[in-house]
């Protein structure tokens, strides 16, 4: 999180206090750091260099269109997972040919939009799906390019929401009946096999699991890339962030120390994977979301309220579960600071939003500055799942998005207008 840091008493984002941010654009707002973006993404590149590598950055982490285009602008591939990703990697700047396209419900017309566009993969998850793209790239009289995802069954030890690599999850083909595919795949006339893929989870903390699904999926590799003449090895992607302490985190002396600790840093993770992937001789793929984007993002909100019941003290601020879900879907802990600090006692409470669920909520029984009606907070960590998860549940428009580069700020999503939500609908005309 190092671009966002207390100057004196003000909340930082690069070379601007986030306070007057709020002012000018009305909360609640995501901020985003372009230089976090950046650095996450070299850092990352640094460590891998040693392979011929190629970073996909998951789109589903945030797909705003200005980090779209700052990804881009570094050399960035791009993990997709619908058509909408993909026109929205191509209206950003980016190019068809470097996407990969994965998930496990690719309908006809996307298969088409996507191989007319002249994408770099899709990465398969059924054997329905491979005789899918082979019949629509028939039809195209194309030659559609396909890593086949293998499930490894290695559990990435993370949130059950955010596991996909056991035989309990939806995705990939079990490792067993891999080969056997591949074997059946070769035999159709459009369909090129070009890599394999896995993916196991999101947000793991630690290398092992990686380790593991690597050392067990390696020696496949080279059997298929052997027998099919493979290019590529997509190893996912799931590099987890710290949330805890978010804002103490980030500076070099930081990453130092972490890596020491034996913690999850791109230095670690390329030391003990490089070794295991270097003898494959093929280009490795990551496909990194919540690590390039988790910590260059926070969400500003607006103390609506501060309301004691018989038992509890409540800070109802104006974003909510439609805004950042995370902590309502997953449990999730994101770290709370106010955008001024002030002196003065410490006070347990729960931050909660407005809308009509007891779920609507940010942080419980957590200690924090007593705030009054009109400070900010800043819900920190919130650049990765945040607003490509928002919705408008109580009929509250989608929040505005900036992004500070420098000494200055742009506006990357206009905060939708409330009329917006629903110009799509119409009334019957019957009665
Ligand atoms: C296939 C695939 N690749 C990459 C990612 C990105 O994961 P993360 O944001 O944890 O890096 C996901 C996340 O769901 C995924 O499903």
């Amino acid at each position: 999180m190092h671009e966002f840091r207390y100057v004196g008493n003000e909340l930082w984002c690069e070379r601007l206090a986030v306070r007057p941010l709020a002012r000018r654009f009305g909360t609640p707002l995501f901020v985003y750091s372009r230089r976090t973006l950046e650095d996450h993404y070299k850092k990352l590149a640094g460590a891998l260099a040693p392979l011929d590598h190629r970073i996909c950055y998951a789109v589903k982490a945030n797909a705003n269109a200005a980090v779209l285009r700052v990804l881009a602008g570094l050399g960035s591939g791009f993990d997709i997972v619908s058509e909408g990703e993909l026109r929205r990697v191509i209206a950003a700047g980016g190019k068809a040919g470097d996407c990969v396209f994965a998930g496990v419900g690719k309908t006809e017309g996307e298969i088409e939009g996507a191989l007319r566009e002249g994408i770099y993969a899709f990465h398969v998850e059924s054997e329905p799906e491979l005789v899918r793209i082979d019949r629509v790239a028939a039809r195209l009289r194309r030659t559609a390019s396909v890593a086949v995802r293998v499930n490894p069954d290695v559990d990435a030890r993370t949130h059950r929401k955010i596991t996909t690599g056991t035989y309990e999850a939806k995705f990939g083909i079990p490792f067993e009946e891999v080969a056997a595919v591949y074997a059946r795949a070769s035999r159709l006339k459009h369909v090129r096999l070009r890599g394999l893929q896995m993916h196991i989870g999101s947000q793991l903390t630690d290398t092992r699991p990686f380790e593991e699904a690597v050392r067990k999926v390696a020696p496949l590799v080279m059997v298929l890339a052997g027998r099919h003449g493979l290019e590529y090895f997509s190893i996912g992607g799931g590099l987890g962030i710290v949330y805890q302490p978010a804002l103490a985190s980030g500076s070099a002396a930081w990453w130092r120390s972490r890596r020491a600790r034996g913690l999850l840093t791109p230095a670690r993770y390329a030391d003990r994977l490089v070794p295991l992937l270097k003898p494959l001789r093929l280009r490795i793929l990551v496909e990194p979301g919540r690590f390039i984007c988790g910590n260059a993002g926070v969400l500003v909100t607006r103390v609506e309220y501060v309301k004691r019941t018989g038992t509890k003290r409540f800070v109802i601020v104006d974003a909510a579960m439609n805004d950042l879900v995370r902590p309502a879907f997953y449990d999730a802990y994101h770290e709370i600071v106010p955008l001024t600090r002030r002196r003065g006692a410490r006070v347990v409470c729960d931050v909660v939003g407005p809308i009509c669920e007891s779920g609507d909520y940010f942080a419980r029984d957590r200690r924090l500055p007593a705030v009054r009606e009109g400070d900010h907070l800043a819900l920190l960590s919130a650049g990765a799942y945040g607003s490509v998860m928002s919705s408008n549940y109580n009929s509250r428009p989608l929040a505005a998005e900036v992004m500070v580069h420098g000494n200055r700020a742009a506006l990357v999503r206009a905060r939708e207008p409330l009329e917006a939500m629903w110009a799509r609908e119409s009334i019957p005309s019957w009665r």
